[in-house]
């Protein structure tokens, strides 16, 4: 089976991600190719892709402060950013149980402590609250969302750096 590659996201990967997108979300949460790409835009270093063959994974994250922004609409590029905000992650259902999510977001975190971010913060929805208490988050309790997440959860990861070097030693950016 061939090696899965992770590398950053391009404008050019959007069509496919989309697509992904659309296999791996109900269609509540199908986004805009717009908001899609403002999201790749703000956060070109922090979106990756995982490919093996075709696309298999894709990670949105950026930095941000305040609120989460509304979902399904563009967003433009935060002044004083406090943390980085993980918008989304999806591994294509012929690819999963290959670690391939963990290293999408090995590869954000990576990116994060690089810059000097300490807290990651992400708005889980449907089932997705345990698969990130397994990547370290905690649900920040009390916190109202904008409509458009639906029924959904704030989360929050600090000390981003923790499992730094193991981060480092897997070497998810293999490019
Ligand atoms: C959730 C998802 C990204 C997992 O992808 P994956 O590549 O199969 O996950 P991995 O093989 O890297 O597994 C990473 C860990 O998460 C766990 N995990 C995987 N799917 C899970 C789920 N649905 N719920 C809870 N834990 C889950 C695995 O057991 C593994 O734990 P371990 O390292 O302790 O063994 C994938 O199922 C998916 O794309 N789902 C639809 C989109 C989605 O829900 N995205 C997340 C919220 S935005």
């Amino acid at each position: 089976m061939p090696e899965l590659l992770i590398r950053a996201m391009q404008p050019a990967d959007l069509p496919a991600v989309f697509a992904l997108q659309c296999r791996a979300h109900p269609a509540d949460y199908h986004e805009p190719v717009d908001a899609l790409a403002s999201r790749l835009e703000v956060g070109s270093e922090y979106c990756f892709v995982a490919e093996r063959d075709a696309l298999a994974g894709y990670v949105f994250a950026h930095p941000w402060a305040g609120k989460p922004p509304v979902l399904h609409a563009p967003i433009k590029p935060c002044a004083s950013p406090h943390h980085v905000f993980l918008h989304d992650l999806a591994v294509c259902p012929t690819c999963r149980g290959v670690s391939a999510s963990r290293r999408l977001f090995d590869a954000v975190r990576l990116h994060a402590i690089q810059h000097g971010f300490d807290t990651m913060q992400l708005v889980a929805v449907g089932s997705a609250q345990t698969f990130w208490q397994g990547l370290g988050f905690d649900v920040v309790p009390d916190q109202r969302l904008h409509a458009s997440y639906g029924d959904a959860v704030l989360m929050q990861r600090t000390r981003v750096a923790q499992d730094a070097s193991r981060a480092a030693q897997s070497n998810p950016c293999n490019v």
